[in-house]
This record gives C-alpha cells, sequence and structure tokens, in this order.
C-alpha cells in the first residue's frame, strides 16, 4: 500500500483503539516488560507507538511501504514516542539473528508474497525462547463476522462500505485456513506452535 490508499488505511483504522487494546493486553500476556518488540508491517504504527508509550518495551518496526514509514514516523514524534520504524522487506529483514525477545504482525501475513521466508525470518531475529504472535484474517471468515466487525471500526458512509465489501470479498481470498497456515510453519524452523480461531482471524503463536 502506498499513496492515497495507505493515508486512507492511516486514517480509518485510527478510531479502531478496541482493536489496539486487545492487541496490547496479547503482547502484555506473552513478554515481559523490558522485551524488545519487533512489529512486522506496521502500516501507520498504532500499535508499534502504543506499545513503546507503555515505557515497558523497546519498539523496532519493519514495513515494506515508503507511506507508511514516513506516516508511522509522523506519527511517533506527534506522540512523542520513540519506535525505531525501518523500511524493508518481512522476507528480507534487516536485523542481526536473535535480536529480539517477540515478535508482532497483525492484519498483513497474507500479504506476503513468500510467507514461509517471512517465518523463516521471524525465527533468525528472534531470541532463543522468544515467540512470535501472528493475528490475520481467516480465509473462511463469515459475512456475519466480517459485519460485526466493521461495526466495532466505528466507520461511516463509504469507508464503512468499502472496508466491508474488501473484508467480505477480497481480503479472504489471500488469507490461509488454520490448516493451510499449520503446513507453512511445517516449512519453517519453528516446531512449537499454536493456531486459535476467533470468529474474524488466526491467532498463530510460535516459539523459538
Ligand atoms: C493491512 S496493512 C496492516 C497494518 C497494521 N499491521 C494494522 O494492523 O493495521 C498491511 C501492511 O503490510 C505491509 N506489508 C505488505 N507486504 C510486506 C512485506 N513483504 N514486508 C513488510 N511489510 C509488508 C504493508 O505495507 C502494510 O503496511
Amino acid at each position: 500500500m502506498e499513496g492515497t490508499i495507505a493515508r486512507w488505511y492511516a486514517v480509518s483504522t485510527a478510531k479502531d483503539t478496541t482493536r489496539f487494546e486487545a492487541q496490547l493486553a496479547q503482547v502484555r500476556r506473552l513478554t515481559g516488560a523490558g522485551s524488545a518488540i519487533l512489529e512486522v508491517a506496521p502500516g501507520p504504527g498504532y500499535l508499534s507507538i502504543a506499545l513503546a508509550g507503555t515505557g515497558d518495551y523497546t519498539v523496532t518496526a519493519l514495513d515494506i511501504s515508503e507511506t507508511f514509514v514516513r506516516i508511522a514516523r509522523g506519527k511517533a514524534a506527534e506522540a512523542g514516542v520513540e519506535v525505531d520504524f525501518r523500511l524493508g522487506n518481512a522476507s528480507a529483514m534487516p536485523f542481526d539473528d536473535e535480536s529480539f525477545d517477540f515478535v508482532i504482525c497483525c492484519a498483513a501475513f497474507k500479504n506476503f508474497s513468500d510467507p514461509v521466508g517471512a517465518l523463516q525470518e521471524m525465527h533468525r531475529v528472534l531470541r532463543p525462547g522468544g515467540r512470535a504472535l501472528i493475528n490475520d484474517l481467516r480465509k473462511d471468515v463469515s459475512k456475519e463476522a466480517v459485519d460485526r466487525d466493521v461495526d466495532e471500526m466505528r466507520l461511516r458512509g463509504l469507508s464503512k462500505m468499502f472496508t466491508r465489501y474488501v473484508l467480505r470479498s477480497v481480503l479472504p481470498r489471500r488469507a490461509y485456513l488454520k490448516s493451510e497456515f499449520a503446513a507453512l510453519i511445517g516449512h519453517t524452523r519453528f516446531r512449537t506452535f499454536d493456531i486459535q480461531e476467533t470468529p474474524l482471524a488466526l491467532d498463530v503463536e510460535l516459539r523459538k
């Protein structure tokens, strides 16, 4: 996503604070204060900024979109928090081995052109014992689950119609079933994982 569509996404997801609060709670459950966290594909950067704002974590984030990296850096400066927003590809990360305690990736994995490469990179940059959490739309999501989620986003008019259409009809085509995700993990060095299904998404927890 670049240009206008990235700017539209940044505005339309800004109000979805319920989602960021739930994600923050998941991170707190899975990693302790003092952790070095990497967010893969942060888009406008709201979750990374919220994580850094707790004062409990060192946060780095990596996105392939120049527009999003620019937007996210601006929002972090406005919020007065420090996040190292970097430009780069999830399947060729510009980080040393074993740099992070925790990796999080939300609403993005289905877009990766090299999903196994991205998982292998998450494994490489995690410290031994580190965990990754990937949250993304499930392929077999129901229209009712999408509608409930879109209602919670507090969007209006065309933005609401467009978001509902994309979530119902476009994104599920790229998304994974639980069994397909497990098969991808089977091609990586991760040996310990758990996949939970919510009405909307897959929550994939991986341990190095
Ligand atoms: C729908 S946005 C999700 C943004 C944010 N995580 C959220 O939950 O709102 C998908 C993001 O994935 C990023 N992305 C897609 N392919 C990528 C790749 N290969 N490496 C890094 N980021 C990628 C896009 O630039 C975009 O920021």
